[in-house]
């Protein structure tokens, strides 16, 4: 069988990494999660002081950027890639509310895209991948064989993050949860660089009202039909 890119694109907390895992773990693929990947630049920003509430120095950090060393590993246990922040597994740290809070700010950045961009092309090169993010299927492999677009209401999707944050023990409130899925949304499909559009060739996938079972059976009939 031959080995294709599946591209999988859509809103902040649509469910996109949980289905592309599950889709490149049933094929034998690789999986990449871009979001991890500006998370940890995110998470790099804050650590050497580029980012807080209060500034955002971003010569700083683009100047910064060939100390970013960003990289992944399997890990059997958990069954997929870990995000490496040099050399040091931040898969952890990259979740907080406080990076989600400066990350739409530093995925705006071009010169952060552009590095990440092309690792996420080396990554997808010559193996069959499975990429979720804002861009994939319309810059980093706009000829990708199958492209999909999540969507789901702000509200499904703020209420399952909720419930992904409080289950591993952060205290968050639901309102500020949602805030920021709303604000991530606008920055994303607002920024000049690569916006969060729906690429021409995406199939539209809402799951607002599909179980996991039931997104990762019509994943597998998409992918199906584009090998
Ligand atoms: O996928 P996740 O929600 O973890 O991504 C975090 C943020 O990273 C997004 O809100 C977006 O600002 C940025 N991102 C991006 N392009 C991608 C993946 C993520 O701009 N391909």
């Amino acid at each position: 069988m031959k080995n294709i890119t599946i591209a999988i694109d859509g809103f902040s907390s649509t469910g996109k990494s949980t289905v592309a895992k599950q889709v490149a773990n049933h094929l034998g693929y690789v999986y990449v999660d871009s979001g991890a990947m500006y998370r940890a630049v995110t998470l790099y920003a804050m650590q050497n002081n580029f980012i807080d509430e209060n500034h955002f120095d971003i010569e700083g950090l683009v100047s910064s950027l060939p100390e970013v060393n960003i990289s992944f590993t399997f890990n059997k246990d958990l069954g997929f890639a870990e995000v490496y922040l040099n050399g040091k597994n931040v898969e952890k740290l990259i979740r907080t509310m406080e990076v989600s809070s400066f990350v739409s700010q530093v995925a705006t950045i071009p010169e952060v895209r552009y590095q990440l961009v092309k690792q996420q092309q080396l990554l997808g090169k010559d193996v069959g991948v499975v990429m979720d993010g804002r861009d994939i299927g319309t810059v980093v492999f706009p000829y990708a064989e199958l492209k999909i677009f999540m969507t789901a209401s702000a509200e499904v999707r703020a209420e399952r993050r909720f419930q992904e944050l409080i289950n591993r023990g952060d205290k968050v409130k639901y309102v500020d949860v949602l805030h920021n899925v709303q604000e991530r949304d606008y920055i994303d499909s607002h920024r000049k660089d690569s916006p969060l559009v729906k690429a021409e060739d995406a199939i539209e996938i809402d799951n607002s009202n599909l179980t996991l079972d039931q997104q990762l059976e019509k994943v597998l009939q998409l992918v199906a039909m584009a090998i």
